[in-house]
């Protein structure tokens, strides 16, 4: 049985600021941020977008589809998570009106919580081949302001329903995991910024893939050569072109060029989002699909990696007519249409969060944008509802 992605949709909030201005206010050189780290922009999500509102925006999009009667299961993987204990997909199944009759949960383990969610969902509708999962991974990368992160934060949500004989992408039974407990990134439960040690987060990332790209050749006798394209979880984007070229130099150079292409179409939206956690592997393949239009029977190799951390490698094959199942024009216009903040502007919405208290807050009415809000806390409860404004 074939079972895959069937519809995919993303959302990112309405503002975002501009690196080469981030740069220049920082004291940095702008070229460090677009091309040393290989980022243009950077989305800004103020305090009422966060990963539930931002899920299910994302998911809303694909409601059409979705047999209500079949849908079983809804998983939110996420690592910006705003309750210790209630799962956000339940909020997301209110705001969406889904079917009561559903599995729901919140996976957590850094950027890897989306692609866990999407193996759940393989299995799932494996084990129960008429059933259909929705998987949703959004998160609000934050590491503060003035940090070695903050070029690489960002915001956003990817959501994929996963069933049997899917319009998009076959994902196959082939992936190679590899998971230990280490110290690069990690965020304590009293903060919604995260820690990381920034240049061993990056060299274990390459770590885990070299690991579970020697073992998936060793298991499947393929190469790089049978793969069309690769992407790869994009913390910032050049860390996925540092993944691809240490892989590179298996291929002649006309291969390594078509590799590279393909790696460029893939990173367009995330160069204008920034690192959005657990769906950012999944906008990297969304850019490809929206992007490259690549044939059908491609085989795709997905790098997904989690820091503290786990790695996984699988690879998916493009199913015939899949481009009519995207929304590349949607999408083109989500980004276009958001607006420019200063630096100014950003680090006032950035400092108006969501504080660690029990007091009540509100959340500004001035930056409500997109199809649900929180409104604020009341009595130590988020209040999400539809955008008023909307
Ligand atoms: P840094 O210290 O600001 O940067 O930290 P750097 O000094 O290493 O410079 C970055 C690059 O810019 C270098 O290129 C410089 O040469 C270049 P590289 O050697 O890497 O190829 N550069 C320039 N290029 C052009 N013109 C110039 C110029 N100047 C310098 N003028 C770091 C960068 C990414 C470490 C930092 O931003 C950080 O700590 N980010 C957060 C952690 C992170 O993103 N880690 C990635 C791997 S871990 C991961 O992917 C998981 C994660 O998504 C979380 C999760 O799983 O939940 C993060």
């Amino acid at each position: 049985m074939k079972i895959g992605i069937d519809q995919i949709g993303m959302y990112t909030p309405d503002f975002f600021i501009d690196l080469r201005e981030l740069a220049t206010v920082r004291g940095v050189a702008p070229d460090k941020f677009t091309i040393g780290i290989g980022q243009d922009q950077q989305a800004v999500a103020p305090s009422s977008q966060d990963a539930v509102t931002m899920g299910a925006a994302a998911a809303q999009s694909l409601l059409g589809a979705i047999d209500r009667e079949q849908l079983g299961l809804v998983v939110l993987g996420t690592e910006s998570g705003v309750d210790a204990s209630k799962a956000g997909a339940l909020q997301i199944i209110r705001l969406l009106d889904l079917p009561a009759h559903v599995r729901a949960m919140e996976i957590k383990e850094a950027c890897y919580g989306g692609t866990a969610g999407l193996m759940m969902a393989r299995d799932y509708v494996a084990a129960h081949p008429t059933k259909q999962a929705l998987v949703i991974a959004s998160d609000v990368a934050r590491y503060g302001l003035a940090t070695a992160g903050e070029v690489t934060q960002g915001a956003g949500a990817v959501a994929m329903l996963v069933k049997a004989n899917p319009r998009i992408l076959v994902i196959n039974d082939d992936s190679v995991v590899h998971a230990e407990d280490i110290g690069d990134f990690w965020r304590p439960v009293y903060t919604d910024q995260a820690l990381a040690r920034g240049k061993y987060s990056t060299e274990q990332y390459l770590h885990f893939f070299d690991l579970v790209w020697q073992q998936y050749q060793a298991e499947t006798s393929l190469t790089l050569n049978d793969f069309t394209a690769l992407t790869f979880h994009l913390p910032y984007t050049k860390m996925g072109l540092k993944a691809l070229r240490q892989v590179l130099p298996s291929v002649d150079a006309t291969k390594q060029a078509a590799l590279l292409k393909h790696f460029d179409q893939s990173i367009q939206y995330s160069r204008r989002i920034g690192n959005i956690y657990t769906g950012s592997l999944y906008l990297g393949l969304l850019s490809l699909l929206e992007l490259d239009h690549l044939p059908a029977g491609s085989r795709l190799g997905l790098f997904s990696y989690g820091s503290g951390a786990v790695g996984e490698f699988f690879s998916a094959e493009l199913v015939s007519g899949y481009e009519q199942a995207l929304r590349p024009a949607a999408h083109a216009e989500l980004l276009d249409q958001r607006r420019q903040l200063s630096i100014t502007e950003y680090e006032a919405v950035f400092n108006d969060a969501v504080p660690y208290a029990k007091a009540d807050y509100q959340s500004n009415s001035a930056y409500y944008a997109g199809p649900f809000v929180l409104t604020g806390v009341q009595g130590q409860e988020r209040q999400y509802q539809v955008n008023p404004n909307a």
